[in-house]
């Protein structure tokens, strides 16, 4: 299960709120994340971050993003698939398409290709995406903390437009895959994003629903 969206749009709160609920229920899973999850995969993203290089090409981020990704699979989702144990993942390839298809323009073809040479174009069973106005993300993301600390990292220094570019971009992947994809709205409480939230997955982890 993948949880995706803008900074700021609430997805890794929720993310540690259904763990919360899985694990009351005694539900078997592991929590990672992208690019990351792996030691090498921190590595990569703390390159990938890193505001010292701000003229990253587009493509030179697909391949790190996907080598992360690559790495993760192997090391720690597969073989927690494989142990009967649900992953809660934050981010996966559905984040390379809007960021780096949409967002920085990367072609769709190229993205197809580097995917299915690193996972088999491999799709998470449900995602969640928490949609809201980039502008609100934008207000409410660690972006906004780390700004103020005077820490932004290379993605954080991303102007609004790209920003807006990115949500349309996750928007038009869960309009072509309905299945996959559920939408909730987090534009507003917490409280109410939760609600949507258990909605979405009450039919894998609803009473009665558990698989
Ligand atoms: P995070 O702050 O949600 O952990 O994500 C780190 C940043 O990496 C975020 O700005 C989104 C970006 N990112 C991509 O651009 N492409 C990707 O494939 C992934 C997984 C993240």
């Amino acid at each position: 299960m993948t949880f995706e969206g803008l900074d700021g749009s609430g997805k890794s709160t929720h993310l540690e709120r259904v763990a919360r609920r899985l694990a009351d229920r005694g539900i078997a899973f592991e929590i990672t994340r992208e690019p990351g999850g792996t030691e090498l995969g921190q590595a990569i993203r703390n390159v990938f971050l890193d505001q010292r290089f701000p003229g990253m090409d587009g493509r030179v981020e697909l391949l790190l993003v996907f080598a992360s990704r690559r790495q993760h699979l192997l090391e720690v989702i597969e073989p927690a698939l494989a142990a009967g144990r649900h992953v809660l993942c934050d981010r996966f390839t559905d984040s390379t398409v809007a960021y780096q298809g949409a967002g920085r323009g990367v072609d769709r073809e190229t993205i197809a290709r580097v995917d299915e040479l690193a996972t088999g174009a491999r799709r998470p069973d449900r995602t969640l995406l928490f949609d809201l106005p980039a502008e609100l993300a934008r207000r409410r993301g660690s972006s906004h903390k780390r700004r103020r600390a005077g820490r932004i990292d290379r993605l954080d220094a991303e102007t609004l437009a790209f920003y807006e570019r990115v949500r349309e971009g996750y928007l038009e992947l869960a309009r072509a895959e309905p299945e996959r994809f559920r939408v909730i709205d987090s534009s507003g409480p917490p409280e109410a994003t939760a609600v949507a939230v258990d909605a979405a997955l009450a039919d894998l982890f609803g009473e009665g629903g558990e698989r």
